[in-house]
Parts: structure tokens; C-alpha cells; sequence
């Protein structure tokens, strides 16, 4: 009887045991779904706070001015090309051995690319088709359909150069630029 009792309190003591450790188990699901449900909450009013200011912000492009200055005549040396003004204007200041200057868009007329000017070769050559430019910008090679354009270039109150990109001279085919529009070349 005696063992009976023993027996039974210590089966008593097993499903306790059980009982407590599903209880703690359940708590602990419960806790990791609840910090799950509000991280989700989280994130999504982050999401949307981040839309919200963003509907603020102006839907500016911000453009390269079409207007700008490239320095003094005297910082150009005869007979070279200069890319400084590439990346943020699209344009090259060239000086021909004479001494004048013009402003190329640095844009092939095939299908856009950007062509670099090789020294060695005295030539601009385009890395996407094969074109090829003489330093006036008049195509002698690959598919290139006319020369590249050219912008307005003349000297600014302080004495600097000033390239205006609203006034284009367009290459004609087969035609020197430095023919067909005279006044974009600039003497000083
Ligand atoms: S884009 Fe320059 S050759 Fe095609």
C-alpha cells in the first residue's frame, strides 16, 4: 500500500513536470511571435514612412548647367584636346594649332557612345562600333553618319571661354565643320 502510494505520487510529480514544461514551451512560442508580429509592424511603418517623406522630396533632375565656363585661352596649349569637361558637360574644348578654339559634344553620331581622344593617333576613336574622328571631329572611318556636333564657344565678360549648349552646330556628312559653320570656331 505503501509502495502503491509512492508510485503514485511520483506519477503525479512526472505529469506535473510535463505540464509545467508544455506551459513554458507554449510561452516561449508565444513571445517569439509576438517580437516576430511586431518586427513585422515595424518594418512595414519604416517602409512607409520612408514613401511618406520621399513624396516630399521635389522630383528634381538635376542637370550639368547648359552654360559654363573652361578657364582662360591660356590655359589651352595649341593643338590639344581637352577632356576635362567630358564627364559633366559631354564636351571637349579643343584649340587647333592656329590658336582658335571650338567645343565638340563628345558624343559619337552613330548611336551616342562616347568616343576618347587617342593622341598617339591624332584621332577620336569610339569604343562601341569602330568610328573614328579626325580632331575636327569630321568621321573618316566606321559607321559613324556625319561628324560630331559642335557648340557655341566665345569669351565671357571676365575674359574666360564660355561654352553655351543651346547653340549647336550639327555635323553635316561629308562636310569640315570648320567650313560649314565658321562661327564656331573662335579666335583670340
Ligand atoms: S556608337 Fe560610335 S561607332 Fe557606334
Amino acid at each position: 500500500m505503501q509502495d502503491d502510494r509512492e508510485l503514485l505520487t511520483e506519477q503525479e510529480n512526472i505529469d506535473q513536470g510535463t505540464s509545467e514544461g508544455g506551459q513554458a514551451e507554449s510561452g516561449d512560442r508565444r513571445k517569439f511571435l509576438t517580437r516576430v508580429g511586431w518586427g513585422s509592424l515595424a518594418g512595414f511603418l519604416a517602409i512607409n514612412s520612408l514613401a511618406f517623406l520621399r513624396f516630399f522630396y521635389p522630383r528634381v533632375l538635376f542637370e550639368a548647367p547648359s552654360q559654363f565656363k573652361v578657364g582662360f585661352p591660356a590655359d589651352y596649349p595649341p593643338g590639344a584636346v581637352n577632356s576635362q569637361y567630358q564627364r559633366e558637360f559631354g564636351t571637349w574644348i579643343i584649340r587647333l594649332q592656329d590658336g582658335s578654339f571650338f567645343a565638340m559634344e563628345s558624343k559619337c553620331t552613330h548611336l551616342g557612345c562616347t568616343p576618347s581622344w587617342m593622341e598617339s593617333q591624332k584621332k577620336f576613336k569610339c569604343p562601341c562600333h569602330g568610328s573614328g574622328y579626325y580632331i575636327s571631329g569630321l568621321n573618316f572611318e566606321g559607321p559613324a553618319p556625319r561628324p560630331m556636333d559642335r557648340f557655341k564657344i566665345s569669351i565671357a565678360e571676365d575674359g574666360q571661354l564660355l561654352v553655351d549648349k543651346t547653340i549647336k552646330y550639327p555635323g553635316v556628312p561629308g562636310k569640315e565643320s570648320n567650313e560649314v559653320y565658321p562661327q564656331s570656331l573662335l579666335k583670340v
